[in-house]
């Protein structure tokens, strides 16, 4: 009862206070509906929607591909509300934008130039990528960072490229071991995450996706731990909102780094975790599918 009155009072105050008519049942039904429904509105207005997205690397063929998104497709539950997106090596982007056509799955490169167009032999642009119905990329993965040289200017200028094509960009950060050994993640992540928000704004981080994979957990099989990595999300997002708190609060950020079905659940179960970006385990359909279902 007193609990019911404590309730009844929230809702009320504001209209007691300007009123005080609030004996009216008719008045206290609706404006207990009125509120009810614009607090219940704004939390799930703030709810980040999961992503769970598979990075299938340099992996696969026509046949393979064909095989493990039937698996996918196969598996999937309409009534999971997470997106699910894979990222496909570019020479099969378009044969994954056929099969995903008709199904909620999405399709992302792994890398883009951050040029526009000309003399750049070998490299794919975001406009090429648009064309072919690519929705996201991958930028500034660690493979790109420690084996392409890719700095953090240059991973900055393709997220930027990326969003001048309509791209949405999954910006991946982390630290290596040694770097997390030395105490130094928070600096290494939030320099990486700077270099897009000095060049571009953090209207620009608004439009994207933070993905942050340590580096000593990628293809290792060691994980981070639910609370280092919540840990980790937790100062990227209090990070972000010195420059914009909606923006922190709206942006997905995802763990990436061996999840798999065993511990996709216990990730997934932080509150700064919004998904994960998923390698080997996005081989598999059933792993993938297993993570998918784990997201919800
Ligand atoms: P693994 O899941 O194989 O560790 O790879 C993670 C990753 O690099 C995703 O981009």
């Amino acid at each position: 009862m007193l609990v019911f009155r404590l309730v009844l009072g929230y809702y009320l105050r504001p209209f007691v206070k300007r009123q005080n008519i609030a004996k009216n049942p008719v008045v206290i039904k609706a404006v207990v509906k009125q509120r009810y429904l614009s607090d219940l509105k704004r939390v799930l207005d703030m709810a980040r929607q999961r992503l769970i997205a598979g990075n299938w690397k340099m992996n696969g063929s026509s046949d393979s591909i064909k095989e493990l998104l039937a698996g996918i497709h196969g598996d999937l539950d309409p009534s999971w509300k997470s997106a699910v997106l894979v990222c496909a090596p570019a020479v099969y982007l378009p044969l994954v934008s056929d099969l995903v056509a008709e199904s909620k799955v999405a399709m992302g490169a792994q890398n883009l130039s951050e040029q526009a167009s000309g003399a750049y032999t070998g490299e794919i642009s975001g406009a090429m990528l648009a064309d072919i119905k690519a929705q996201f990329v991958l930028v500034g993965h660690s493979e790109r960072r420690s084996l392409y040289g890719e700095s953090s200017e240059v991973v900055a200028d393709k997220y930027n490229a990326a969003l001048e094509n309509g791209l949405k960009p999954v910006l991946c950060i982390g630290e290596t071991l040694e770097e997390r050994e030395a105490g130094t993640t928070m600096e290494v992540v939030k320099a990486q995450i700077d270099a897009v928000i000095n060049q571009y704004g953090i209207e620009a981080i608004a439009k994207g996706v933070i993905a942050y994979e340590p580096v000593w957990a990628i293809g290792t099989g060691k994980t981070a731990t639910p609370e280092q990595a919540q840990g980790v999300h937790a100062e990227i997002r209090a990070h972000l909102a010195q420059f914009d708190a909606q923006v922190a609060e709206e942006t997905q950020i995802l763990y990436g780094g061996s999840m798999n079905p065993t511990n996709a659940e216990q990730l997934l179960a932080q509150a700064d975790i919004d998904g994960g970006l998923i390698g080997g385990a996005s081989l598999k359909a059933e792993q993938f599918i297993a993570i998918c279902k784990a997201a919800g």
